[in-house]
């Protein structure tokens, strides 16, 4: 049995599996309509989400199958001290498979210890993201046709931002990525993605404070939310949250095929007169994600693929 709690938990063979699977589910949803028929998936939201959440469930009642779960820890047995470990044991009666988020780092990595169904990690705290990765891979794939040869500039809050963490890990292994991480000195990317990801695997990579003057270099943009709800202090919230802000005049320094990406919940981040920009993809990559779920999904429950 599979699980999905780090991006590299998929071989890049594998990654390319999943992608050319949820690029035919993109193209021929009818065929998959019925390949879940009969099978459940749990959704144990233990923080706020409205994409990840919505998407896995909208990707089972695509395949025919139905969901079930939690939104939030307060409406869960969390909140009577059930142990995350407890939880699953019981989830692995009801479901085929699961989604968990949760505030803490390795939490659905204790799950999966105990559970006897698929786990997909989706979300700890400030630390990985992987379905998240699949999507912007796939958004990424779809929009360059590659996800080789290009600069990544990735803007905001690195710190904190575990989509940030996710995709840089599962970048490094394509040939001649290179990545400009923007951010303000409070909120550079953690050293363990500094050291063991980017400096382990030799990649180029530059962290400045400025995105005017990374503009011009970058074929994809990737925009993220200062993540408020894990800072200690609100005041440092308050001073940091608008450190970016893209909108049409800093699009005129970027390359014609430039393309932006968030993972969203956008905040201030991005003003919306960004948004009727061609080369602004954040909500195509929210429809990707529902046919990497898709894909995910089957591929985790090892469903054949219909002819
Ligand atoms: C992200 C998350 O939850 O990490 N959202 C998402 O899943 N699409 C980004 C964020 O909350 O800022």
């Amino acid at each position: 049995m599979r699980h999905l709690l780090n991006p590299l938990d998929f071989s890049v063979e594998e990654i390319d599996q999943l992608l050319n699977l949820a690029t035919d589910i993109e193209h021929n949803p009818k065929k998959y309509a019925h390949v879940c028929d009969g099978k459940k998936i749990a959704t144990l939201f233990y923080e706020p989400s409205t994409r990840t959440r919505l998407s896995f469930e909208a990707a089972m009642l695509n395949l025919g199958g139905s969901v079930l779960g939690f939104s939030s820890a307060s409406s869960s047995s969390a909140a009577k001290g059930e142990s995350v470990a407890d939880t699953i044991r019981m989830v692995s009666c009801y479901a085929d498979i699961c989604a968990m988020r949760h505030p803490k780092e390795g939490a659905p990595l204790v799950a999966s210890m105990h559970s006897s169904i698929p786990v997909i990690n989706a979300g700890d705290g400030g630390h990985q993201h992987p379905s998240q990765t699949l999507t912007d891979l796939m958004t990424i794939h779809s929009l360059l046709g590659r996800l080789s040869g290009m600069t990544v500039g990735l803007c905001g809050d690195l710190k904190f931002g575990r989509t940030v963490h996710s995709l840089i890990s599962a970048l490094v292994r394509y040939p001649d990525v290179k990545f400009v991480l923007i951010s303000p000195p409070e909120l550079r990317i953690p050293e363990y993605i500094r050291e063991d990801v980017l400096r382990a695997n030799n990649i180029e990579f530059k962290e400045v404070g400025n995105l005017d003057e990374a503009m011009p270099e970058l074929d994809i943009l990737y925009m993220t939310r200062v993540q408020k709800e894990r800072f200690f202090n609100e005041d440092d919230y308050i001073r940091l949250k608008d450190c970016y802000i893209l909108n049409k005049e800093k699009m005129k320094l970027a390359k014609e095929k430039m393309f932006v990406l968030h993972p969203l919940p956008r905040v201030n981040e991005i003003s919306v007169e960004v948004d009727d920009d061609p080369r602004a993809a954040y909500f195509r990559q929210v429809q990707y994600g529902v046919y990497v779920r898709m894909a995910l999904i089957m591929t985790l429950l090892e469903v054949e693929k219909p002819c």
